[in-house]
């Protein structure tokens, strides 16, 4: 751990712009974020390409601003994080082109980022988790459960093997008309039911892949299911009730399946003493109360980032950099943008 190593992370894999600012510490100096939201809000999802112009307008500004909440100039920086993949290729590219140049331009190293990665380290920066830790990663582009064995050691113990998690929010929110990103709308609807017992058997919703010995997940038919319901209660759908009953399936699902894999791994890893989650949909407070519970039950440390690193944002990117940095383990000028990019791959 060395203070006077200064990283900055940029990130542009998605709908947020962000850039942060890490010492070897991992003391926060900046963290600057702009989410285009509003500018995809029409459409119910991210769209590529309006996703790449609007990082290509703000990327810049949003740098030199993080650099001035630290109070730094480029010559004070130690190296360049970038996220490279995996994510929309567009954005990607703008965010990593603006990486590379801040690092050719001052001859300092350049770290290439596995977004997933960022994800999965965020806990050692907030929490100090040691590895091995087990690590659920809940966003709105992945469902994975992994051993994090160390940097760059990665075991994927299953994901999703059709939508992602934050998918089947975001699309089941679309379908009651709730605002997107849906994940949050849906957390505020399914608290205002007065009987979630009473919503589960107004609107039951199947729990995917419940009891299956593997360890992946299935979204899409819970979504299906959202579907049906909305269009067979018409104009006398209750909002507030069918969002209690998937906030309680999703609960149900991500437990049953983080259990099995808590077995695993405290059999598979002794030396194991952390259970962890991370991405957008760890924000959830009843998902996280009940992982929480979980990881005590089992005898497990539990760590959630808090909820503005749970997200995407430039700080897990700067923090990646900081470990990998560390472990002189640099990238050089022609790495590629990666769409696609497994964390077993690293
Ligand atoms: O990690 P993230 O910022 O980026 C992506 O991978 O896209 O995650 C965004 C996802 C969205 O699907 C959003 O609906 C979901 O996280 N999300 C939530 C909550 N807050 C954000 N889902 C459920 N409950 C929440 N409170």
């Amino acid at each position: 751990m060395n203070k006077d190593v200064v990283i900055l992370g940029i990130e542009s894999s998605c709908d947020e712009t962000a850039a942060g600012i890490v010492n070897g510490c991992g003391d926060m100096l900046a963290n600057r974020l702009l989410t285009q939201v509003d500018e995809h809000k029409m459409y119910g999802g991210v769209v590529p390409e309006i996703a790449a112009r609007a990082h290509l307008d703000t990327m810049d500004h949003l740098i030199e601003k993080a650099m001035q909440d630290a109070g730094l100039g480029f010559d004070n920086l130690s190296a360049v994080a970038a996220t490279c993949g995996p994510g929309l290729v567009g954005g990607v590219m703008i965010g990593m082109m603006s990486g590379k140049a801040i690092a050719a331009s001052q001859n300092i190293p350049f770290i290439g980022i596995n977004h997933l990665e960022a994800h999965a380290l965020t806990p050692r920066l907030t929490d100090d988790a040691d590895f091995p830790f087990l690590l659920l990663l809940i966003s709105g582009m992945n469902t994975q459960l992994l051993v994090v064995e160390g940097v760059g050691k990665y075991k994927c113990l299953g994901k999703t093997i059709d939508d992602a998690i934050g998918e089947c929010f975001d699309k089941s929110g679309r379908l009651m008309d709730l605002g997107y990103p849906a994940g949050p709308f849906i957390q505020k609807y399914a608290s205002l039911c007065p009987d979630p017992a009473a919503a589960r058997e107004l609107y039951p919703l199947p729990t995917p892949m419940k009891g299956r010995k593997e360890l992946d997940f299935s979204f899409s038919g819970l979504k299906t299911a959202v579907r049906n319901h909305v269009q067979n209660a018409g104009e006398s759908l209750n909002k507030e009730a069918l969002c209690a009953s998937l906030q309680q399936t999703m609960v149900d699902v991500v437990v049953e399946r983080t259990s099995k894999a808590i077995k695993f791994f405290t059999k598979t890893y002794p030396a194991g003493k952390a259970f962890v989650i991370s991405g957008g949909v760890a924000a959830n407070q009843p998902i996280r109360g009940a992982l929480l519970k979980l990881a005590e039950e089992n005898k497990l440390d539990f760590y959630a980032p808090p909820l503005n690193l749970c997200g995407d944002n430039g700080v897990m990117i700067a923090w990646a950099g900081v470990e990998r940095y560390h472990l002189n383990l640099l990238d050089s000028l022609d790495m590629p943008a990666r769409p696609r990019w497994p964390l077993e791959d690293l």
